[in-house]
């Protein structure tokens, strides 16, 4: 059995890996990328975001994130579409404009239309929206929360569901995988959306976690409960455990035991479609970039050789 295999068959959900456009020149990278035993479903990393795709207002550039759509396309992946919405990696035009709630919803509108457009039957979701919220499950004082108000975030599901009536449609974020203000703020945004007669059909649990501080699985099933109650299916999209270097066995075993916990967690929940590692070897990690000292968070090591927590997550979805 592969990962992805084994998730279809226990479940009929998916197990799938992001990636990214650099990675693809590395040929052995890519011969495992394409091996639809283990991923069934790819997510681009970077380059459907915003500073991608309309770098300058009104002119997009679809050139890279078309590269991983076709690659799904050919392979038989399903394609997550990553993201519409969202604080970073938004081009100066936007960060730097002088907006008013007008104009800049129009900009809003604007973009998701197009870029929706562009990318319709391809995606098997969209973030719609990604990381509103404050952990402490207020909203963030991004520019789309100080110009616009809350009502961005039903604006942006609605425009989505205009431009593809077909394409699953995600709030997406972090921390939001355990009980608490935030995972409570996430079911007030669904609560939200659907206060305004607009659609959301998912909720998105990124999953960055440490090594031996993840939530228990009874704790991520029953928050994954929380958010099915709610009428949205759910899925873990960008899963990685990272430790504190260096690795040692006993941080590699406690690893395969928390990768195995979360998988498990949406095996047990109905309403759990699918799960998504952010990137599958530690050589293309965005971890160690972003917490100095720590890393060794994906399943494969750097040498793209597989590590116990593969086996961790194999066994949680019933394959051998
Ligand atoms: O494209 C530029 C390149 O021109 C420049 O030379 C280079 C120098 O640093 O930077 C390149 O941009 C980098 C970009 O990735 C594309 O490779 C940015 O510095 C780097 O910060 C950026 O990191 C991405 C990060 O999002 C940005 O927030 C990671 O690759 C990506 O994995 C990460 O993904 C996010 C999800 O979208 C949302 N959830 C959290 C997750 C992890 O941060």
């Amino acid at each position: 059995d592969g990962l992805n295999t084994a998730a279809v068959a226990i479940r009929k959900t998916y197990f799938g890996t992001g990636t990214d456009n650099p990675e693809l020149t590395d040929t052995a990278y890519v011969t495992q990328l394409n091996n639809t035993a283990d991923f069934g479903q790819i997510t681009p990393g970077n380059s459907q975001k915003w500073d991608a795709t309309e770098p300058t207002q009104n002119t997009f550039t679809f050139t890279n994130g078309d590269v991983i759509a076709d690659l799904a396309e050919a392979n038989g992946q399903k394609l997550r579409c990553h993201n519409l919405v969202w604080h970073n990696q938004l081009p100066n035009w936007v960060t730097s404009g002088t907006w008013t709630n007008e104009t800049l919803v129009a900009a809003l509108k604007n973009h998701i239309t197009k870029v929706v457009t562009h990318y319709k039957g391809q995606c098997y979701a969209w973030d719609v929206v990604n990381e509103a919220l404050n952990e402490d499950g207020t909203y963030r004082e991004s520019l789309w929360y100080t110009t616009i108000g809350e009502a961005y975030l039903p604006i942006a599901f609605a425009t989505a569901a205009a431009a593809d009536s077909d394409v699953k449609l995600y709030y997406n974020d972090y921390n939001i995988e355990y009980s608490g203000a935030k995972a409570t703020g996430a079911q007030n945004i669904v609560k939200l959306v659907q206060s305004y007669g607009v659609k959301i059909d998912g909720v998105g649990l990124q999953a960055h976690f440490i090594v031996g501080s993840t939530p228990s699985k009874s704790s991520q099933a029953s928050t994954m409960a929380a958010y099915t109650a709610l009428g949205v299916e759910v899925a873990i999209t960008e899963l990685d455990i990272r430790m504190t270097l260096p690795s040692t066995q006993a941080l590699l075993s406690q690893q395969q035991t928390d990768y195995s916990n979360t998988v498990g967690a949406c095996v047990e929940t109905e309403g759990c479609v699918g799960i998504t590692i952010w990137d599958w070897t530690d050589k293309y990690s965005w971890v160690p970039s972003t917490f100095s000292g720590q890393g060794d968070a994906c399943p494969w090591d750097e040498n793209l050789v597989k590590k116990p927590a593969y086996t961790g997550i194999l066994t949680a979805l019933g394959g051998a």
